[in-house]
């Protein structure tokens, strides 16, 4: 398939997605977005994946919309299009996307980040959502998921003012998972990609389903949607494998079903 405006590699298990619009900081423009969406079907489609990671370049992961493709604009056209909804194709992901972020990561760019299942942030990654300074608000589900992320009063102050987070105050308040030196960025993604591409595909899509379902739900329907998903793992071959690996002092080696 071919793309412009993003990079589609494959290593093992691992698929990686690189936004790839150096001129723009990888600004997110209409087509990037159907690239990545299209990226992303044939990843899910092909069985030999077992993780996606997504990145940027060291200089910026992507410093958000568009703006000179939005700047035209008008509200008609915004609704009629369902303008920014096609972006939700990553959170709709059901296999794990780690997102590996230098550099800028603002507005719709924090945003795709935010999509993604785990937040690997090189020290010279920098957060924000800065739209209000544009004159909008951040519309790719930023103040939703960056207020479950971060709490009220951090989300808050980020997206009335639009002050950016470095990587360590990201790490700080709960933003990304770690923070590793940018020369290791993608080395480190890979190993988390691979370990998690090596693992049993169905318990590793129920558990990111099922993390995914607490932010949805109450405790009491969470903890019985976990429970369903536990009960039923113990029908796959995987299961059988994983836990005889361990009764025998071995490794697994996992079918993926
Ligand atoms: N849209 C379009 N072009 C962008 C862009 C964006 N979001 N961000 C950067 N660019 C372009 C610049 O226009 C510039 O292009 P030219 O060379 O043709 O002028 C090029 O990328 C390099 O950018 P700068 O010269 O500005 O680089 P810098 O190092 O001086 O500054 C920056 C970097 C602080 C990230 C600055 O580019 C910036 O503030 N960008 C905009 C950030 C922003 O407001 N993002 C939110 C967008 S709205 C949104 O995302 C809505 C939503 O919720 C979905």
């Amino acid at each position: 398939m071919a793309y412009d405006n993003i990079l589609v590699e494959t290593n093992g298990r691992v698929g990686v997605i690189t936004l790839n619009r150096p001129k723009a900081l990888n600004a997110l423009n209409g087509e990037l977005i159907a690239e990545l969406g299209r990226a992303l079907d044939a990843f899910e489609a092909d069985a030999g994946i077992g993780c996606i990671i997504l990145t940027g370049s060291e200089r910026a992961f992507a410093a958000g919309a568009d703006i000179k493709e939005m700047q035209p604009l008008a509200f008609p056209a915004t609704y009629t299009d369902d303008f920014i909804t096609s972006w939700e194709r990553l959170s709709r992901c059901r296999k794990p996307v780690v997102a590996a972020v230098a550099g800028y990561a603002l507005g719709g760019g924090c945003e795709i980040a935010m999509m993604c299942d785990i937040i690997l942030a090189a020290d010279n990654a920098r957060f924000g959502q800065p739209e209000i300074q544009l004159g909008i608000l951040p519309g790719a589900g930023g103040s939703q998921r960056l207020t479950r992320a971060i709490g009220k009063a951090k989300a808050m102050e980020m997206c009335l003012t639009g002050r950016t987070l470095t990587a360590e105050e990201a790490d700080r308040y709960g933003l990304v998972s770690r923070v590793v030196p940018l020369a290791e960025l993608r080395a480190e993604a890979m190993k988390v990609a691979e370990t998690i591409a090596g693992l049993s595909l169905p318990s590793v899509m129920m558990a990111k389903e099922s993390v995914n379902r607490a932010f949805e739900t109450t405790l009491a329907e969470g903890i019985r949607f976990e429970r369903r998903l536990f009960q039923a793992l113990f029908a796959t071959a995987d299961q059988k494998e994983g836990m005889a690996a361990f009764a025998e002092k071995r490794g697994a080696s996992f079918q993926n079903r």
